[in-house]
């Protein structure tokens, strides 16, 4: 019989659950973990970064090996499409992950509830599923997460009209598949299918695509985009999407209705709290769902806190991660801090966008001044070397103290190669830190470095 009262339950074993939970338990709190899916992991593992991921990666293997091998001297012949197999080996790698979060929790001894928990009182929650229970919790961590956003006259069927969900798991190649929402997942889940042979129309409401990210890269990420014949509409309001006999017709405001055979409705994503019983706290969310939360993301209620993407700001895994782990270390040490200008954006296409700190937009917004150095990666050796020479690097640094404002990326590895950037911002660095330390030749890093050394107008290889 599992124990029933602990010093932490934590509700959700997503990213931020998780993480949380683990290190709730090196600590050396008492921790319950409820969570309502079979898999451990959440949206992140189960349905979201991981399998997405797994898909980017075999649709791009699949492009390169049918019309990309041949300038690098490797000709290959008859290449197929197998997507039975892409899909086993997305749910592979997504059962591998899962299981590995099991793992952890034995390990850390995190006893793991499944059920769905709802607070039912103070320090109460009750489980309800397969095996009912009722804990006691000195303290609770609503780590719920978000679902997609719906939006009207779009009747999602879970089949033609889906999200992101159905879009990692369709059995044939779409023929055309339009996509409400030029963000982040409408383009990595766009390029999963464009890819594999769907002709992919991309609509969006706003004048730009990735709205919060750095303008200029954007633009660049959407002519790059539009080049590998992405279909692109900007300024178009989806106003509604329904099945038609084999069709799906998509109504925008001001054109002419799209005819497709499947649609993704990647509008946003709205915080997951449903049937959590915050009423039974006095837990109000507020006027977009959100439960608003203190210092050390304490709720109205005593001993409840909330993280991730059912409070405000960037719904990312790795933010939710870095508030799990202060919350819980706020708890039990009473310190515990998360530099939210130090959390990187990535988006998965190719190539890679990513971006961490201040875009240019805010700074001007904010009426801050800044010094601004770019690099091209098609002056980078490595880059021609991978034959991946499109994009840049733009960092963004303050007059005065040339401390680093803002660093953005659109090229090949942004994803990875924003690390060292978050690094640097994390530590208060200055430009000329990334310019004067040594980075090793030839990596796509030194286009870092050289951005960096633009700022001061010395970029030595441009
Ligand atoms: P998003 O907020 O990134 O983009 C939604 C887009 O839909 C916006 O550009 C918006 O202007 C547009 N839109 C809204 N209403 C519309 C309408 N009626 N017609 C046309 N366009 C409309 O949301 P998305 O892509 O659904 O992603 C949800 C969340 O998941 C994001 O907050 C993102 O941070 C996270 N995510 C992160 C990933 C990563 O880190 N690589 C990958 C996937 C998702």
């Amino acid at each position: 019989m599992p124990a029933t009262s602990f010093d932490l339950v934590v509700i959700g074993s997503g990213p931020g659950g998780y993480t949380a939970a683990i290190r709730a338990a090196q600590l050396g709190l008492s921790v319950a973990c409820v969570e309502s899916d079979p898999a451990l992991g959440g949206t992140c593992l189960r349905i979201g970064c991981i399998p997405s991921k797994a898909m980017l990666e075999s649709s791009e293997r699949y492009l390169e090996a049918k019309d990309h091998l041949g300038p690098y001297g490797v000709q290959v012949r008859d290449v197929g499409l197998d997507l039975p197999t892409m899909l086993k080996r997305k749910q592979t790698v997504v059962d591998g992950r899962t299981k590995g979060v099991d793992f952890l929790f034995k390990k850390n001894k995190v006893t793991r509830f499944e059920g769905r928990g709802r607070i039912v009182g103070p320090g109460r929650v009750a489980i309800t599923g397969s095996s009912p229970a009722e804990i006691e919790a000195r303290n609770v961590l609503i780590a719920t997460g978000s679902k997609p956003a719906p939006l009207a006259g779009v009747r999602v069927d879970g089949d033609r009209i889906g999200t992101s969900t159905e879009a990692l798991a369709y059995t044939e190649v779409p023929k055309h598949l339009v996509v409400i929402g030029a963000g982040y997942i409408g383009l990595e889940l766009g390029s999963v299918w464009l890819r594999l042979g769907a002709k992919v129309t991309v609509v969006e409401y706003l004048d730009r695509i990735l709205p919060g990210m750095d303008t200029e890269i954007a633009r660049e990420a959407q002519k790059l985009l539009e080049r590998q014949g992405m279909e692109i509409r900007l300024g178009q309001r989806v106003t509604g999407a329904s099945v038609s006999g084999a069709e799906c017709v998509v109504t925008c405001e001001g054109s002419e209705p799209i005819r497709c055979d499947r649609v993704l409705l990647a509008v946003g994503r709205v915080p997951e709290t449903d049937g959590l019983g915050l009423e039974s706290v006095g837990i109000r969310v507020d006027d977009r769902g959100r439960i608003p939360v203190g210092e050390g993301y304490a709720t109205s209620a005593a001993g409840v806190y909330a993280i991730g993407d059912v409070i405000g700001g960037a719904m990312l895994a790795h933010k939710a991660e870095e508030e799990g782990v202060a919350c819980v270390e706020r708890i039990v040490t009473g310190y515990g801090h998360v530099n939210y200008e130090g959390i990187p954006g990535v988006v998965y296409t190719q190539p890679e966008i990513a971006s961490v700190g201040r875009t240019e937009d805010e700074l001007k917004d904010q009426g801050v001044e800044y010094r601004k150095g770019v690099y091209f990666f098609r002056a980078n050796a490595r880059a021609h070397c991978l034959g991946q020479t499109d994009g840049r690097i733009k960092v963004l640094a303050d007059p005065r103290s040339d401390r680093i404002l803002g660093v953005h990326i659109v090229g090949p590895r942004a994803g990875d190669l924003i690390a060292e950037a978050a690094i640097a911002i994390d530590f208060e660095a200055s430009s000329e830190d990334i310019a004067r330390a040594c980075h090793a030749h030839p990596t796509l890093a030194e286009a870092l470095k050289e951005a960096a050394l633009a700022v001061d107008g010395r970029s030595i290889n441009s």
